[in-house]
């Protein structure tokens, strides 16, 4: 018997971002959207376990040891239930590694999803989302999906409504960032400056309740951004040229160094891609909207 979860990529329509806190996490106001790139975990019983396998073409960068999100969801919901954890779990990726999509944090969050159901331990959602939350700021958007404002280092979450379906294109770069990395460069950037509260604009909640994809455009933000662009000043030619291709607005997705670029339909999405593929200023492209659910038994 073994359970497979699918589980979205997700990009930060707004990450508004705090000074350092004495733990070294930074108070975030994070909005977050799931978009329909996919990664699928499977658990299967397993002695020994968490065994951690992956397929897909960047497989070769997942680490499999107990560093992997996915094996300390399970060690964590095992430890939880007094019981060992004897799984196996196949991590299918589709999402970018390191990428800035939360791909790590999809992992944990499908991992515990997969084990719950696989040992039916019976756990609530809100049991669940505090594992997800001790796992990494991230994890429990990966549960939720859809769209959800993050306050605290991320992990607080408020679900938002939205008005329609937000197409997108995401430009994949050679090699990954490493979130604390450019976490350390924003402090780096921004020493001797004064960085505000951060705190959720309301123009960008109302452009998301309407489904507004032009006031969206208007009001897309990240602060991670000039931090990844110091560390990986290419991205800037890729930000251009899906802006030149007729995208509505371009960022870099959380931490990078994946660039997201919004577009007025699924047609023109198309046609971004077309021209950012041939611009050979990435990797590959994939066009991809959102919001859509989160972490789902199959
Ligand atoms: O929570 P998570 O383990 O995903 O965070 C990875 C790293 O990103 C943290 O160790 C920290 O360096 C940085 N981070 C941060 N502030 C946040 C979230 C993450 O500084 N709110």
């Amino acid at each position: 018997m073994s359970v497979t979860v699918r589980v979205p990529a997700k990009v930060n329509v707004q990450l508004a971002v705090g000074a350092a806190r004495p733990d070294g996490f930074h108070d975030l106001a994070n909005v977050f959207l799931a978009v329909g790139l996919y990664d699928e975990v499977t658990a299967t019983p397993s002695p020994g376990g968490p065994r951690v396998t992956c397929s897909g073409p960047d497989a070769d960068q997942v680490p499999l040891d107990r560093t992997n999100l996915a094996a300390r969801a399970a060690e964590a919901l095992a430890a939880r239930y007094g019981r060992t954890p004897d799984v196996h779990l196949h991590i299918a990726k589709d999402i970018p590694v390191a990428g800035g999509m939360a791909g790590g944090s999809a992992d944990g969050a499908a991992a515990l999803l997969a084990c719950d159901a696989l040992w039916q331990t019976g756990a609530s959602r809100p049991e669940l989302l505090e594992i997800c939350a001790e796992l990494g700021s991230d994890v429990p958007f990966s549960m939720v999906g859809g769209a959800a404002l993050g306050t605290g280092r991320g992990e607080m979450l408020t679900e938002l409504e939205v008005g329609g379906t937000f197409h997108w294109v995401f430009a994949l770069a050679d090699g990954g960032l490493s979130t604390p990395a450019v976490f350390r460069e924003f402090d780096r950037l921004t020493e001797g400056t004064d960085v505000p509260e951060p705190v959720a604009s309301p123009e960008l909640l109302t452009a998301l309740a309407k489904g507004d994809a032009h006031a969206l455009a208007a009001t897309l933000v990240n602060d991670l951004q000039p931090a990844a662009l110091s560390l990986r000043p290419s991205l800037a030619d890729t930000l251009a040229a899906g802006t030149a291709a007729g995208a509505l607005a371009a960022l870099v997705s959380g931490s990078g160094p994946t660039t997201a670029f919004l577009c007025e339909s699924a047609a023109a999405a198309e046609k971004v891609a077309e021209t950012l593929s041939a611009s050979g200023t990435c990797r590959s492209v994939r066009v991809t909207a959102g919001p859509v659910p989160g972490a789902t038994v199959l």
